[in-house]
């Protein structure tokens, strides 16, 4: 996620910042750059400061997320591992990049998704009083943004109670654009077939064990859920003339996933997106409102579809001028972009009637949790946040089984069955970032009843505004991870502390309250008495849409 801007760019665009030569770099698109005032470009950086670890070396700082997944198949077959680091203030050349430190060959994991990877260069000259300023700046103005997409939900709580004045357009798009793609998928990892996972609709294979509704599931397989979810939606309308919203079915998270492990010219990725806005200009509806009543689903992360200068990873769809108006839910936002909305990651657990969420309401609450604690992870390789290893350290040495360590390094956590039965046992569930911010087993966590620890609030709080309350205190615990790596704070102890009743509180509104509406339904659902995560985003989608409108009527 790399905000890395030349300084001249900076400079260019901010007078403020050309007397700050130390701010070098942050990856955010120019257009955005030339869009955004100074302190909102301060405010990137210093979130990447603040909000990630950093390492300084020398004259390099490093702010990153573990490049675990970035495995040799990827730099055998793109040639060059991203970089991880760039130089700062007493190396003014930004055309520098310096191979990142090797991060841990022969892995003995299996082969994994290859994800974005995360970067943030910033200067260490910037003093900390500065820093504890913009930090509050940074974080003020995510608030704000999550206040405003709260006040875009939907008061009405009724599914669909009517659709008069809510039509929803699904426009046809030609097939290169999602279909072909997906036609690709034989290809499209070197190590597995990603065609299973794009089975019955995007769900993929049935997981009969874990018992009704649950499946094998990708982690990128939103835009095919959402998708097959939006045609079949009460409110669809074939004539765009009354249409509200419209949906605009383009598979980019696949597009991407296609050129992970080949060499090909940023040219050749961007080349889709290119054409897909290309398209969109010549459509009446889009050009009538410029934009601002699409909507696109996208199963990767923000970042992904933001790429710097300095990275050869992603396509740059959501940089494109044309691409700000639109609405983009993501599983991950970019937190200073309005138009980003985080939703949920999607977990395996899809159901298809009321029955199937009562019935594993009653199954979590029940569940006998012999561990206190719970955590499925691995270490990072590169320490520079050393959360996780602190934590797996704090979890096994108590040794009287108060905390399960569940090795991702040994086992195939991705697998999602035995992460489940252990975040089923147990009554709080670690979290820390690992690859980006976010997590999909901050969702796995929730709709097994365990009470999710978060360590940093990018995770979840700052992300899902239409999914998660503002009051987090409600459904998670939250330590500081500068509390676990500075102040020694065991976190298993502290959650010891925490009494039953409270947990118990914690947990039944987890269950009762927010997990119907964390999970997606499968592509046919009948849900009449909950509200699911598809439900409660096309809901909020129609609202904001609706409102957009009313300036023009009045
Ligand atoms: C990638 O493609 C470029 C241009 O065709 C070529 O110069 C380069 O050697 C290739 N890299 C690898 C690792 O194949
Ligand atoms: C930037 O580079 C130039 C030329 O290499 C050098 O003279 C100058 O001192 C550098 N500036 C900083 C702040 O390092
Ligand atoms: C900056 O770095 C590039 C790439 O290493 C090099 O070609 C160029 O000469 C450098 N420029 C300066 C002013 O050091
Ligand atoms: C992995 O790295 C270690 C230490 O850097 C080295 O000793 C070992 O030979 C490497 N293994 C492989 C398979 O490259
Ligand atoms: C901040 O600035 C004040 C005044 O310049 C100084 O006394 C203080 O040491 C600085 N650092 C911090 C962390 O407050
Ligand atoms: C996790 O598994 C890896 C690989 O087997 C091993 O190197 C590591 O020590 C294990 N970690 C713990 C805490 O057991
Ligand atoms: C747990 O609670 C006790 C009593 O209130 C307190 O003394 C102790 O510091 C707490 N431990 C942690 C780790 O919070």
């Amino acid at each position: 996620m790399a905000v890395s801007v030349s300084r001249k760019r900076l400079k260019s665009s901010s007078r403020n910042l050309a007397a700050k030569q130390s701010y070098f770099g942050l990856t955010i698109l120019y257009n955005f750059l030339s869009r955004i005032s100074a302190l909102v470009f301060l405010i990137i950086l210093i979130y990447m400061w603040s909000s990630f670890s950093t390492l300084i070396t020398g004259n390099i700082i490093h702010v990153c997320f573990s490049t675990r997944k970035v495995n040799n198949l990827y730099c055998l077959s793109a040639g060059t591992r991203p970089s991880f680091e760039m130089p700062t203030s007493t190396n003014n050349n930004s055309s520098i990049i310096n191979p990142g430190t090797d991060q841990g060959n022969a892995t003995t994991e299996p082969l994994k998704f290859p994800d974005t990877p995360y970067l943030v260069t910033t200067s260490s000259t910037m003093d900390i009083n500065d820093t504890d300023e913009r930090v509050a700046n940074a974080v003020k103005v995510v608030e704000e943004q999550l206040q405003v997409h709260r006040s875009w939900r939907s008061k009405s709580n009724k599914n669909y109670a009517t659709c008069d004045g809510k039509g929803i357009y699904v426009y046809d798009l030609p097939s290169k654009f999602n279909k072909d793609l997906m036609g690709q998928c034989h290809d499209m990892v070197p190590w597995q077939d990603f065609c299973s996972y794009l089975s019955n609709e995007g769900l993929g294979e049935p997981m009969a064990n874990l018992g009704k509704g649950w499946y094998k599931t990708h982690q990128y397989a939103l835009e095919l859920i959402f998708h097959s979810r939006v045609l079949r939606h009460p409110c669809r309308v074939y004539d765009e003339t009354v249409a509200k919203l419209f949906y605009v079915p383009f598979y980019g998270g696949l597009d991407i996933l296609r050129w992970h492990f080949k060499n090909v010219s940023n040219d050749v990725k961007d080349s889709l997106s290119l054409e897909l806005v290309k398209w969109l200009e010549r459509q009446g509806p889009w050009k009538r409102n410029s934009g601002k009543d699409h909507v696109f689903v996208l199963g990767k992360i923000s970042w992904d579809f933001r790429r710097s200068s300095e990275s050869p990873w992603g396509t740059r769809l959501l940089e494109f001028d044309k691409m700000q108006n639109p609405i983009k839910l993501l599983i991950e936002r970019q937190p200073w972009h309005l138009n980003d909305i985080g939703i949920p990651h999607p977990t395996n657990f899809h159901p298809h009637s009321d029955n199937d969420i009562i019935s594993w309401q009653l199954k979590i609450i029940r569940s006998n949790r012999k561990n206190l604690v719970g955590f499925a992870g691995a270490a990072r390789a590169n320490a520079e946040d050393n959360t996780r290893s602190t934590l797996i350290h704090q979890c096994t040495s108590l040794g009287n089984g108060k905390c399960h360590f569940m090795n991702c390094s040994s086992v195939k956590c991705d697998e999602a069955e035995s992460v489940i039965k252990l975040f089923v046992e147990s009554e709080f569930c670690l979290q820390p970032p690992g690859d980006s911010p976010t997590r999909k087993s901050v969702f796995d966590s929730l709709i097994s009843g365990c009470i999710p620890v978060l360590f940093d609030p990018f995770t979840a709080y700052y992300q899902y505004p239409w999914h998660l309350p503002h009051d987090h205190d409600k459904y998670s615990v939250f330590v500081d991870k500068k509390e676990v790596t500075q102040m020694n704070v065991n976190v298993v102890e502290r959650l010891a502390n925490i009494s039953l009743r409270e947990r118990e509180n914690m947990r039944r509104y987890i269950v009762y309250e927010l997990l119907p509406g964390l999970v997606y339904g499968d592509y046919n659902a009948e849900p009449d008495k909950f509200e699911d995560a598809f439900a409660i985003a096309m809901n909020n989608l129609l609202e904001r849409v609706i409102t957009l409108d009313q300036p023009h009527k009045d």
